[in-house]
């Protein structure tokens, strides 16, 4: 029997009609479609005194257990200094009108509509380019990373595709290799003006691209420095214009050590080649040297050792020694060879001679070795 029909009894025996009775359950339902999207109830502290309407909600925004019914994301992810915060502004709320239903449906409206979607992301991280990458870096200056970078953008330059040379050097050394004039615009000319790298890509005479460093001063480097140690993506972003695509190959000259310009280079490297010599300075820097390259995978970092000296025994045993130490890391020993100099000097490609040079020849069978890597790695790529 239902609670109504014991209620008609006992209106029957009063002589009255229970028609105008209608069962309620006692019990209210909280239904509210707004918040469907709340997954779980947000625990809130009691409030340890009593506060208007307003200052509770200002309180329930800065709750730390909101975040999770979606505020509104600040679009700074930097914390604003306590210090700096404006002091928060408690308009008197108005008198309450309408039902507790109506009010609470009124303020879940409210919250939802302050509810943004999520605050673009600054960016997704930049892919890195498609093209193999390889970068030439050395621990001390004047090894001949600049030599072999474009050394090596000579000897494998692609047929079917583009191959570029980037100079990440101030020195802006690069060019020089190519009979480029130093006042060429580069990557400098291109931050200042805002310009993208694609534009400042030079066609060389020996068919390879070349993105020169350009002209700077030091207050341009500042502001690299800048760039590039809050932008973590920022070299893999400016490479983005170039295009590059999976034909292509993109060799890196780089500053001498470590710098913001080698941990961006080095994170899209496929290839990297540190160069150092035979002679007791270099010997006791490689260990900084295979530190940089450490979170590398062993396979794709090689070294080579320039300037070996054949008539100075020291320099060949010392050559011999690094041989041993580096083990499968091992590329080559390149000869002392005084041709490198000349060519820039006199403008030309030394690997244009009727005659190679022993410098010449095993800086080719580098290129060898680096080549069957490269088509590898395009073989493995195309393959996923
Ligand atoms: N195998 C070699 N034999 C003789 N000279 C060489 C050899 N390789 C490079 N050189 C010469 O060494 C000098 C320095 O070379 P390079 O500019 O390539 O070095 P680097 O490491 O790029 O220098 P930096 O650290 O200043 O950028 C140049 O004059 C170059 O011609
Ligand atoms: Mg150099």
């Amino acid at each position: 029997m239902s609670q109504a029909d014991d209620v008609g009894n006992l209106f029957l025996r009063f002589g009255a009609s229970a028609d105008s009775y209608k069962e309620i359950n006692s019990e209210f339902e909280y239904f509210e479609p707004l918040l469907a999207s709340v997954e779980a109830p947000v625990p809130v502290p009691p409030p340890a005194m009593a506060k208007s309407p307003a200052a509770t909600l200002v309180e329930l925004k800065r709750a730390p257990a909101l975040p999770a019914v979606s505020l509104p994301v600040q679009a700074t992810a930097q914390p604003v200094p306590a210090a700096k915060l404006p002091a928060p502004v408690v308009t008197p709320s108005p008198a309450p009108a309408g039902s507790l239903r109506e009010r609470l449906l009124a303020v879940a409206s409210e919250r939802r509509a302050q509810v943004q979607p999520p605050a673009a992301q600054p960016g997704t991280p930049a892919q890195r380019p498609q093209a193999q990458v390889i970068v030439v870096l050395s621990a001390k200056g004047g090894v001949g990373k600049t030599t072999v970078a474009a050394s090596l953008g000579r000897l494998l330059k692609r047929r079917a595709g583009r191959t570029v040379l980037l100079d990440l050097d101030p020195q802006n050394a690069l060019l020089s290799h190519f009979n480029l004039s130093r006042s060429t615009p580069g990557l400098n000319h291109a931050r200042l003006h805002d310009s993208t790298w694609g534009t400042h890509c030079v066609m060389t005479t020996s068919g390879l691209e070349c993105l020169p460093f350009g002209p700077s001063n030091a207050a341009d480097l500042r502001a690299f420095d800048s760039l590039l140690s809050t932008h973590p993506d920022w070299l893999a972003r400016q490479l983005a214009d170039l295009k590059l695509g999976r034909d292509d190959l993109l060799v890196i000259d780089t500053p001498t050590g470590t710098s913001p310009w080698l941990q961006q280079a080095l994170a899209m490297a496929d290839q990297v080649v540190g160069v150092t010599q035979a002679n007791a300075a270099s010997y006791l820097v490689l260990d900084k040297l295979q530190a940089w390259l450490s979170h590398l995978h062993p396979q794709a970092c090689h070294f080579l050792v320039n300037k070996v000296d054949p008539q100075n025994a020291l320099s060949v045993d010392m050559a011999e020694l690094l041989h041993r130490h580096l083990g499968n890391q091992w590329l080559a020993a390149i000869p002392l060879d005084a041709q490198f100099d000349q060519a820039l000097a006199f403008e030309y490609d030394p690997f244009q001679q009727p005659a190679d040079t022993p410098a010449c020849q095993a800086l080719r069978a580098v290129a060898v070795n680096l080549a069957q890597r490269i088509e590898h790695n395009r073989e493995e790529s195309s393959a996923r």
